[in-house]
C-alpha cells in the first residue's frame, strides 16, 4: 500500500477511515505536542487534560511508523479542549529518529483526512535572538527550510493533486490573523514581555549545534533552530490547512567558546514541564479563538 516516497492517498485514507471508526468527534483543531508540550512526560500534559478523550497509540494505527523512542511509543488523543473537538499528537516523529521527512509529516495528512482545517504546530526551540529568554514563547512568523536547501523535503515523489499541487507557495505558511490574536491572548495572560514573533529553522539533529553553525544560523536571519516543525508545515500548507506554530524557548544558544555550558536534553523537558500551565491556557483560548472566528 505504500511506496518509498510516500504514502498512498489510498493507505492514508484507510488510516483515516479506521480512525474515524473508533472516535466519536470530528476533530476541526489539529495540536502536535512536542517537548514544550508534554511530548515525552507522563502527567498533566494538554493531551491528557482533554475531555471526552480517545487515545489512540500510534503502535495500533495502520500504516503509522513504528516508535524508535522507549517507553514513549506516542498517540492520537482526541478529545474537546475548550469545546472544540481536537486531536493532540502527543509526540511526533523526527528525522533523526532515521524515518524519512515524508514518513514524519504523515500524521499531518491523517490528519486533514479525519476533517481538520487547522494544525497549530509547537517545538522547543534553542535561542539564537539574544532578546530571548528562557521560558519565552516565539510565534513562528517564517521558516528556513535548511533540510530543503539540501535537496531533502516532504513533498518529494510524485505528487497526488487530492492532496495539493506539485508546486505550492510557501511565502504565506503562517496565517497572520491567528498570531495576531495569539499575540493578543498572550497579553492578556500576561505574557506581554514574553512573547516573540520570529523564524525558526529545523536542523536534522540529533547533536546540538556548534558555536560556528549557530552564528551561521543567526546571519542567516533564524531566531530559533529546532529539529522538527518545518516538513509538517510544509505538507500542512500543500494540503491547505491554515497553519500557527510556536516555539517554547528551552535554552540560550551559545555562540562564544568561553562559557562551559552545554545544551541538554534534560534542560529542554524541564522547561516544557515548568511551563505547562501558562502553556496549556494559551492553546486553550487559541482553539477557542479559531472555533470562534
Ligand atoms: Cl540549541 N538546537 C536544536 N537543534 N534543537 C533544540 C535546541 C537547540 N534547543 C532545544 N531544541
Amino acid at each position: 500500500s505504500t511506496n518509498e516516497m510516500s504514502y498512498s492517498y489510498e493507505a492514508l485514507q484507510e488510516t483515516a477511515d479506521y480512525l474515524k471508526n473508533i472516535i466519536p468527534l470530528v476533530p476541526k483543531v489539529g495540536i502536535i505536542c512536542g517537548s514544550g508540550l508534554g511530548a515525552y512526560w507522563h502527567e498533566g500534559t494538554l493531551a491528557d487534560a482533554l475531555d471526552q478523550k480517545t487515545e489512540v497509540p500510534y503502535e495500533v494505527i495502520p500504516n503509522f511508523p513504528p516508535s524508535t523512542v522507549k517507553g514513549h511509543a506516542g498517540a492520537l488523543v482526541f478529545g474537546y479542549l475548550s469545546d472544540v473537538p481536537v486531536v493532540c499528537m502527543k509526540g511526533r516523529f523526527h528525522y533523526y529518529e532515521g524515518y524519512p521527512l515524508w514518513k514524519c509529516a504523515m500524521p499531518v495528512r491523517v490528519m486533514k483526512l479525519l476533517g481538520v482545517t487547522h494544525l497549530l504546530a509547537t517545538n522547543a526551540a534553542g535561542g539564537l535572538n539574544p532578546n530571548y529568554k528562557v521560558g519565552d514563547i516565539m510565534l513562528v512568523k517564517d521558516h528556513i527550510n535548511l533540510m530543503g536547501f539540501a535537496g531533502n523535503n516532504p513533498l518529494q515523489g510524485p505528487n497526488d493533486e487530492r492532496f495539493g499541487p506539485r508546486f505550492p507557495p510557501m511565502s504565506q505558511a503562517y496565517d497572520r490573523k491567528l498570531m495576531n490574536q495569539a499575540k493578543k491572548i498572550a497579553n492578556d495572560l500576561g505574557l506581554g514581555g514574553n512573547i516573540h514573533e520570529g523564524v525558526y529553522t529545523c536542523l536534522g539533529g540529533p547533536n546540538f549545534e556548534t558555536v560556528a553553525e549557530l552564528r551561521a544560523l543567526k546571519v542567516l536571519g533564524a531566531d530559533t533552530v529546532g529539529m522538527s516543525t518545518v516538513h509538517e508545515v510544509i505538507t500542512a500548507r500543500h494540503c491547505d490547512l491554515t497553519v500557527l506554530a510556536f516555539s517554547l524557548i528551552t535554552n540560550e544558544c551559545i555562540v562564544d567558546y568561553e562559557t562551559q555550558e552545554m545544551a541538554n536534553h534534560e534542560e529542554v523537558l524541564d522547561v516544557g514541564k515548568m511551563r505547562q500551565v501558562i502553556l496549556q491556557k494559551f492553546v486553550g483560548k487559541i482553539v477557542d479563538y479559531i472555533s470562534t472566528s
